[in-house]
């Protein structure tokens, strides 16, 4: 049995990641690989109703990250971890680089304090690939308008989006060989070309 392939998507609010989901489950079909698409927080009935509260309740920046990574390891134990061991590639919508950008970043929890809940969370499982979907917050943030109804994060500032978007490049910086950082002001086509090219190496 090869084994499995850990696949996570990252970018600020509005940076177009959902928009691509369908063509990577499209990609695993024609294929012929095994896949499961989970997102986070979220995943699991209990990380479901913990996303509910975490994107609609004000609270404390610790309790924020202690709910992410709460939520974080029901997903791994009951998900992610199964999901591999069976052979069977996950490919995750956010995962705990977003703590360090979103919590850390724009929020100024402690980063060591994230990197010893990551330790004592996951170990030593870190993705294959992470996507990285960059975009410069004022086109995010107009995109964004557009849509829907804006959750507690989507409706901070921008400034906030801008220390998050510096961590995101910050941490696709320190680990390159993980991190594949995509220009999303490009048309989708490209963007789904440039996709492919990843995926092609993560699975030669
Ligand atoms: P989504 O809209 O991409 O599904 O993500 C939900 C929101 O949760 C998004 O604004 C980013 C935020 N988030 C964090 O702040 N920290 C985390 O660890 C995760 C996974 C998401």
């Amino acid at each position: 049995m090869t084994k499995a392939k850990f696949i996570t998507l990252e970018g600020i609010d509005g940076a177009g990641k959902s928009t691509h989901i369908d063509f990577i489950k499209q990609y695993f079909e024609k294929n012929q690989l095994d896949y499961f698409v989970t997102r986070e927080p979220g995943g699991t009935e209990l990380g479901e109703r913990l996303r509910q509260i975490l994107l609609n309740e004000n609270m404390h920046p610790t309790t924020e990250t202690l709910l992410m990574f709460a939520a974080r390891a029901e997903h791994l134990e009951k998900v992610i971890i199964p999901n591999l061991s069976q052979g069977i590639n996950v490919l995750c919508d956010r995962f705990s680089d977003a703590t360090i950008a979103y919590q850390s970043g724009g929020k100024g929890v402690n980063i060591d304090f994230i990197n010893a809940l990551k330790k004592y969370t996951h170990g030593g499982l870190s993705p294959d690939l992470t996507i990285l979907f960059d975009l410069p917050t004022n086109v995010s943030l107009e995109r964004l308008k557009k849509t829907r109804t804006l959750d507690k994060f989507e409706q901070e500032a921008q400034v906030f989006h801008d220390r998050v978007r510096d961590s995101y490049l910050r941490l696709a910086k320190s680990e390159p060989s993980r991190f594949k950082v995509i220009d999303s002001t490009q048309s989708i086509i490209s963007i789904q070309d440039i996709i492919e090219e990843f995926m092609g190496k993560v699975f030669k």
